[in-house]
């Protein structure tokens, strides 16, 4: 049985360690899967979109991500459940975007950061098979926000504009509309 573990809130040191990466022939072991069904659990109950190892005081370069229906980020498109082990992004192009982010373990908190639009992505997945992909829009934020919480970065360190750092109820009152068109226009643009 999955368990519902604590998750590390700003401050903590675990989050400014840069995590290790998985030896692929122990990723098999029990210790390792049950560490990921950990994550997903712990997404899951928090509503999370997406959740790094190092946020539940693990030092592994794995992180998990799913969006479906999400009401912290209800404007998000969907992502099918993704475990990346040992991933690497590469930006492709020199697009950005504005996006609004928050933070399991940043509470009450907004703000905005610049991510690359078009990323090439190289990981595992559970099973220790290789992932290569290319992801955009939307989706390549929430990538980019998981693989730096890997590389000890949290989003607050991103925020250019620091008046941009605001409340969750405050993002709901003078922000939400305004980035659901912003959303949309972005998933037009990029496919999600
Ligand atoms: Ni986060």
């Amino acid at each position: 049985m999955p368990r519902l573990r604590a998750i590390a809130k700003i401050g903590e040191p675990i989050l400014r360690q840069p995590t290790q990466d998985v030896p692929l022939d122990q990723l098999g072991s029990a210790t390792f899967q049950d560490l990921i069904d950990d994550l997903i659990a712990t997404m899951r109950h928090a509503n999370g979109a997406g959740l790094a190892a190092n946020q539940i005081f693990e030092p592994w370069r794995i992180c998990v991500m799913e969006v479906d229906g999400n009401p912290r980020y209800p404007y998000k498109p969907t992502i099918p459940l993704t475990v990346l082990v040992n991933p690497l992004l590469t930006p492709i192009g020199d697009e950005t975007f504005e996006n609004f982010e928050g933070c399991l373990s940043v509470p009450d908190l907004r703000g905005v950061v610049r991510r690359h639009a078009r990323l090439s992505v190289r990981a595992y997945d559970r099973h220790g098979c290789v992932i290569e992909t290319e992801v955009a829009g939307v989706t390549a934020g929430t990538y980019q926000h998981e693989v730096d919480h890997l590389d000890a970065k949290l989003f607050v360190d991103r925020v250019t504009d620091t008046s941009s750092l605001c409340t969750w109820a405050v993002f709901r009152r003078d922000h939400e509309a305004g980035f659901r068109e912003h959303v949309r226009s972005l998933v037009e643009t990029y496919g999600s």
